[in-house]
C-alpha cells in the first residue's frame, strides 16, 4: 500500500473528491496517510479530520523564503514516507530540493489544459478568467508529474470542458472541478499507486 501526502492550500473540493474515491474502493494500492495545510485556516483540514486522517500545518506565513519552507516540507514528507505527493489546490511554490527528491512521484492538478493558461501567476479563479478573456471555446483541467518548470511537468492525464455563453469565471470554475478535476485527479492517483504510470523522455505512458 502507498502512502499518498496530499498538499493543500483552501476548500480541498479535491482531497474531497480523493476521499471519496478512496472510501468507495477507487483507489487500489495506495491510502491518504496525511494531509498537509500551508495554511492554518485552510477547510481541507476539516474535510480530512471529518474522514480520520491526519493533518498537519506547516504556514507559509512561518517561514522567511522559499528554501527554508521548502527544506519544512520536505522533512515532513519524509517522515511521513511518502511514496506520493498530491498538490491538490496547493498554492506555494516549492524550490528543487523536493521536486528532486520526488522525481515523477508528485503531481498536481491543474484548471486548464496545459500548455494553455498555465505557468507562474496562473492558479485558481485567474486561470477562468484568462480563458474567458481569450474567449476559448475549450477549457478543461490537466494532473501533471511536479517537476522544476511551473505547471510544466509530464501530462498524466487531461479532459476538455465546453465554455457556455454568459459563463463567469466562478461558473466555469466548478463546471471544470466537476466534469474535469474531480474525475482525472483520483483516476491518475489510482494508476500511480498500480504502478501504471511510466515517464519515458517527459511523456507519461499508461501501462495495461
Ligand atoms: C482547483 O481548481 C485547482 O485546480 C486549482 O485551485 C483550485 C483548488 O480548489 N489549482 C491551481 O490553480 C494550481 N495552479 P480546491 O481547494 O477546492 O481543491
Amino acid at each position: 500500500m502507498k502512502n499518498i501526502i496530499v498538499l493543500v492550500s483552501g476548500g480541498g473540493t479535491n482531497l474531497q473528491a480523493l476521499i471519496d474515491a478512496q472510501e468507495s474502493g477507487k483507489i487500489r494500492g495506495g491510502k491518504i496517510t496525511c494531509v498537509i495545510s500551508s495554511k492554518p485556516d485552510a477547510y481541507a483540514l476539516e474535510r480530512a479530520k471529518k474522514h480520520g486522517i491526519a493533518t498537519r500545518v506547516i504556514s507559509r506565513k512561518e517561514y522567511c523564503d522559499v528554501s527554508s519552507y521548502s527544506k519544512a516540507i520536505l522533512d515532513a514528507l519524509n517522515e511521513e514516507k511518502a511514496d506520493l505527493v498530491v498538490y491538490a489546490g496547493f498554492m506555494t511554490i516549492l524550490d528543487e530540493q523536493v521536486v528532486k527528491a520526488y522525481p515523477n512521484r508528485m503531481m498536481n492538478v491543474h484548471p486548464a489544459l496545459i500548455p494553455s493558461f498555465c505557468g507562474k501567476g496562473y492558479y485558481g479563479l485567474r486561470v477562468h478568467e484568462e480563458a474567458l478573456r481569450k474567449g476559448v471555446k475549450l477549457t478543461g483541467a490537466t494532473v501533471h508529474f511536479v517537476t522544476e518548470v511551473c505547471d510544466g511537468g509530464p501530462i498524466i492525464l487531461q479532459k476538455a470542458v465546453e465554455v457556455q455563453s454568459g459563463d463567469t469565471p466562478e461558473i466555469l470554475q466548478k463546471r471544470v472541478m466537476e466534469q474535469a478535476e474531480w474525475k482525472i485527479l483520483p483516476q491518475a492517483v489510482s494508476l500511480f499507486c498500480e504502478d501504471k504510470l511510466e515517464v519515458r523522455d517527459e511523456i507519461v505512458y499508461i501501462k495495461n
